[in-house]
């Protein structure tokens, strides 16, 4: 009861924060968005770099460094104008090189395309935001006979350590953040997933910390930033940009429509290490080999998504209603995801522990619940999580010390 009296004291602050946070919503302009997103995409087939961009040629860069490697892209550091960026190549071609022994052109073109369909996605993601809070600024990109490359602004330490890197060290970086200034980064982790989830549209179903970075320091005047550095999915139907992306070769799209169902069975779920749970559809190798023995989750990233308590959310596991329909990924979904991670808002809870902030720990447990219902309908959104936390952090006194 006393919990609900004081929620109330913040109505009026609460009402100022809707407002301007409504205000910043209606500034996004949905259709000059996807016209920038569709031009970026346009430039890998006409060659016509947008007027945005700064770097168009591998020559503007130097001291290239490898940070990784994966299926679809390697991604490596390197100097602009002194500053350090991030570029990321496409692998397609090496693929086509691996499928060709004694197959047709076309078909290791069309193989090629699907891979490249990963990279546009993630280039239709960043042009299409471009300014949101927690979007990695796309700087420029260039053809050549190794493939697509871009470049992006570098958003600093992944929230979990990357392979070759050697900033091993940094790990430790995310902890010493969250203990100093716990608002600040739950703002920013805020701010990230409502530009990416709420107002874009996307969805991140390869759902681990390395896939965010963040920029900050405990004693810095300027607050901490958590960047998406990976590209999402669309939710096909979900925003206008989807269509673009779900007519790629390979959709890098999930499907969030409402649809009739019998058992959770007939719905989709997400990847394990989103849902944090072993899916009823998934069947083969390793993952269904581990889930069949109920062994611990090894897998690296899984590991580190789902570790400690991490939880996902009914309709991430698939899940049919009473009313025998599939309850789609949403939004919400993610809001879900925020409040019930370990390492997200459950963390920064602890870390408010560990600087000794009670009233901010129990502040941030009840948001992390409101996020966290069993029922979509009934979570804070990130526009209702971001006004309760402004106004909790402007009824203490002074804000939050840095
Ligand atoms: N803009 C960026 N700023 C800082 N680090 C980044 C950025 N983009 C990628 N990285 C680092 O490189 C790693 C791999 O990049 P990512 O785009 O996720 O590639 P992949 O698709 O292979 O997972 C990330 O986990 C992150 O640590
Ligand atoms: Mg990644």
């Amino acid at each position: 009861m006393r919990r609900r009296f004081a929620l109330l004291r913040y109505a009026p602050l609460l009402r100022r924060c809707f407002l301007l946070l409504a205000a910043a919503a209606a500034a996004f302009d949905a259709r000059a968005a996807l016209e920038a997103a569709t031009a970026a995409d346009a430039w890998l087939s006409n060659g016509t770099a947008p007027a945005t961009w700064s770097i168009t040629r591998e020559a503007q860069l130097e001291h290239f460094q490898l940070l990784s490697e994966g299926t679809a892209k390697s991604v490596r550091a390197a100097t602009f104008k002194r500053r350090r960026v991030i570029v990321k190549s496409d692998r397609s071609s090496a693929h086509v090189h691996a499928f060709r022994g004694g197959k047709a052109d076309a078909a290791a073109a069309s193989v090629a395309a699907m891979h490249r369909s990963e990279l546009r996605a993630e280039l239709v993601y960043l042009e299409y935001l471009r300014g949101l809070p927690g979007v990695p600024d796309l700087l420029g990109g260039w053809v050549d006979g190794a493939g697509v490359t871009y470049v992006v602004e570098d958003a600093g330490t992944p929230i979990h350590v990357v392979h070759h890197d050697s900033r091993m060290k940094d790990v430790n970086k995310y902890m010493m953040l969250a203990r100093r200034r716990p608002l600040g980064v739950a703002r920013a982790i805020l701010d990230c997933f409502r530009s990416f989830s709420e107002i874009g549209g996307f969805f991140l179903d390869d759902f681990a910390p390395h896939q965010f970075a963040f920029s900050g320091a405990p004693g810095s005047p300027r607050p901490p930033r958590l960047y998406l550095v990976d590209g999402p999915k669309a939710l096909a139907g979900r925003s206008p940009v989807s269509d673009l992306i779900a007519a790629m070769p390979k959709p890098h799209a999930l499907d969030a429509r409402e649809r009739a169902c019998e058992s959770d069975d007939d719905c989709p779920g997400t990847s394990r290490q989103h849902c944090c749970c072993c899916p009823h559809k998934e069947s083969t190798g390793v993952m269904a080999a581990e889930c069949a023995g109920r062994r611990r989750l090894v897998h690296h990233n899984e590991h580190t998504a789902c570790a400690d308590g991490s939880r996902g959310s009914p309709e991430s596991k698939g899940l049919c209603n009473p009313r025998k329909r599939c309850v789609p990924l949403s939004s919400r979904t993610h809001s879900f995801d925020v409040g019930a991670k370990a390492w997200l808002l459950p963390f920064l809870a602890d870390s408010a522990d560990r600087g000794k902030r009670p009233r901010t720990a129990t502040f941030l447990r009840h948001l992390a619940a409101n996020m966290s219902y069993v029922g979509p309908w009934r979570r804070a959104s990130f526009s209702d999580a971001i006004a309760m936390l402004d106004a909790f952090n402007r009824s203490l006194d002074g804000g939050e010390a840095a």
